[in-house]
């Protein structure tokens, strides 16, 4: 290993401990809204539970602070959890304590870069928001490949980057919130805390995971979602959805979102991949291309579109929420993003 890559792993580890100190106070994500995490993450948790094998082998990668290998655990799982950051995997450990699943869950700091795994063993792996971190992804893949028993899992759930075109609905659609939705808040402390730098690995793999996914696994599904709502959602503060009006709002905005990816007019930010350890073939075969999503035109969409339109009007033109006119001037904006 060569002393650059020592310097930025140790720099890795260093950031995810800053981050761990800030997360849940200075600027929580929208995972951290228990309301929210259910509304916007409704598929990507029905998604991630096809990693729970109850009585099974589970290996959770790059785990974190453990929010989902205690979820392995809690289905009677043995799970095998790994992360770089130390202050991490001493949190996870110490969750794991205060939840009496202690002796079910194996954390380990472990630079996935270079682990070697044991072979036929997990009935599940899972990747939750990890491997576009990993910089040496085929190495890891092989390993996680070799891992799986015979009838295992690999559950993936990854950033693979917002479209321009989502960023810029999101961006249109935080212009238009009352301030409370984007104020910053301890934005000072923040920055004091986490620094200037980011994480050296961030979205080192995005690109190419799907593509190297295919190629080391036999995938039964893939898909996308998250066109641009965490990026709304991205400062969740002032989003109580014990407010009706506000549960309508944020229900809306993810209602709009699902249905931009689900009629494939946008590209989600994050894939959701079910594989398997290849099968071995009788005969050498082309590895499986992928199914390329086409674009389609939001001109096809008029009913749905005009269905949108009305709903933000309605919920909007609510006196808790005067938006100006930004939602009632039809949706040329949305239109003109998507061409
Ligand atoms: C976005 S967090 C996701 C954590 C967790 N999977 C979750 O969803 O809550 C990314 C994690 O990857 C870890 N990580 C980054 N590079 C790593 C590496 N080379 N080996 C192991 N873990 C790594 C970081 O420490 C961090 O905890």
């Amino acid at each position: 290993m060569s002393d650059d890559y020592e310097e930025k792993i140790r720099q890795e580890a260093e950031y995810w401990g800053r981050m761990s100190q800030t997360e849940r106070t200075l600027r929580p994500g929208w995972f951290n809204n228990p309301d929210l995490y259910h509304l916007l993450g409704k598929e990507m948790l029905e998604h991630i539970a096809l990693a729970c094998r109850p009585g099974g082998r589970g290996l959770d990668l790059c785990c974190g602070i453990g929010a989902y290998a205690e979820r392995m655990a809690h289905e009677n799982m043995q799970v095998d959890a790994y992360d770089i950051c130390e202050e991490r995997i001493e949190q996870a450990r110490q969750r794991a304590r205060e939840r009496g699943l202690a002796n079910c869950i194996n954390y380990q700091v472990v630079d996935l870069n270079h682990a070697r795994l044991p072979q036929n063993y997990y009935d599940s792996v899972l990747s939750h928001d990890a491997i576009h971190h990993i910089a040496n992804l085929d190495h890891l893949l092989e390993q996680v490949a070799g891992s799986l028993k015979e009838e295992a899992v690999f559950v993936v759930h990854e950033v693979i980057g917002t479209s321009q075109k989502g960023r810029e609905i999101a961006d249109r659609l935080l212009a238009c919130l009352p301030e409370a939705f984007r104020i910053v808040r301890h934005q000072e402390e923040f920055s004091r805390v986490v620094g200037n730098r980011k994480s050296p690995f961030e979205e080192v793999s995005s690109k190419v995971l799907v593509d190297s996914i295919y190629r080391h696994f036999e995938v039964v599904s893939e898909k996308t979602m998250f066109a641009f709502a965490p990026q709304v959602f991205v400062l969740q503060y002032n989003w109580d959805l014990s407010n009706p009006q506000t549960r309508a709002l944020a229900t809306l905005i993810v209602e709009l979102d699902r249905w931009l990816v689900k009629n494939k007019i946008l590209r989600g930010s994050s894939v959701a991949i079910l594989a398997r350890k290849p099968r071995p073939q009788a005969s050498p075969q082309e590895p499986p291309r992928r199914r390329e999503q086409e674009p389609r035109e939001i001109e096809k969409y008029r009913e749905e579109t005009e269905y949108y339109r009305q709903e933000l009007e309605r919920v909007t033109s609510s006196t808790a929420y005067r938006f100006g006119t930004f939602f009632s001037k039809k949706i040329a904006w949305l239109k003109r993003l998507l061409r």
